[in-house]
């Protein structure tokens, strides 16, 4: 799979492909993250890339031009599935969108900045808008990492165990339940006793009822679904 994100701060996506997990995927060939600087992309002087708004009012823009110039010199290698805009005002990311996205062969991301982008780039260009959060980031370069992170690790082969995925939180809409590893009693505090059974089935049982105890006290709008 490949991803690449369209950036003016490249900078900030530097470091978090970059270790564990998504190294690896890289390394195995799985992944292919590619960041562009959108800066390389205009024509206008000193790298601009963002204009006031039409109207008046606080806060620059970014402009139409440089993203589709940056959009079309990729689309000429590349055919994407989606090109994804990650903004506050999109459809709220979940696992179900990662695993959706994780199926796809080639992703856009694009990062906004300021204000926002010019609405006409994302009338005709961008095809699913992202967010990750009610709350507003500085820009979408953090909300990207979250998005790449999320659905590589759901690309077959990227987790040694495959079925580690599967028993994520969230990927039946229950929370994961509670894990232990040595010693057994630290400070008097002991594992719970069936984990240490070495029977799979009673284990598998206490899990599946955890799930369900920890989802009903922490998220029942899950249970809902
Ligand atoms: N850009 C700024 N805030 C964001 C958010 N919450 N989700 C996605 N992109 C963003």
């Amino acid at each position: 799979m490949r991803i690449d994100i369209i950036s003016v701060v490249p900078d900030l996506l530097a470091s978090p492909f970059s270790h564990s997990i998504m190294k690896r995927a890289r390394e195995r060939g799985l992944l292919e993250v590619n960041v562009i600087n959108l800066r390389e992309y205009t024509t206008y002087a000193r790298a601009q890339v963002d204009d006031y708004q039409f109207g008046g009012g606080a806060g620059m823009v970014m402009m139409i031009e440089p993203l589709v110039n940056a959009v079309e010199s990729l689309q000429k290698e590349t055919k994407y599935d989606e090109i994804i805009f990650l903004t506050p005002d999109g459809e709220q990311f979940n696992q179900k969108t990662a695993n959706n996205l994780s199926l796809k062969n080639n992703l856009l991301l694009i990062c906004g900045h300021y204000k926002g982008i010019d609405q006409r780039f994302r009338d005709h260009f961008i095809t699913k808008e992202i967010s990750i959060g009610d709350y507003v980031l500085s820009g979408g370069e953090l909300a990207a990492a979250v998005l790449t992170d999320a659905i590589g690790r759901l690309i077959p082969g990227v987790l040694n165990d495959e079925s580690s995925a599967l028993s994520d939180s969230f990927q039946d809409n229950l929370l994961a339940p509670p894990v232990y590893t040595r010693p057994e009693t630290f400070r008097g505090w002991k594992v719970p006793e069936v984990l240490l059974s070495g029977n799979h089935k009673l284990i598998d049982e206490w899990r599946h009822e955890q799930s369900i105890k920890r989802t009903q006290e922490r998220r029942p709008d899950l249970m809902d679904e």
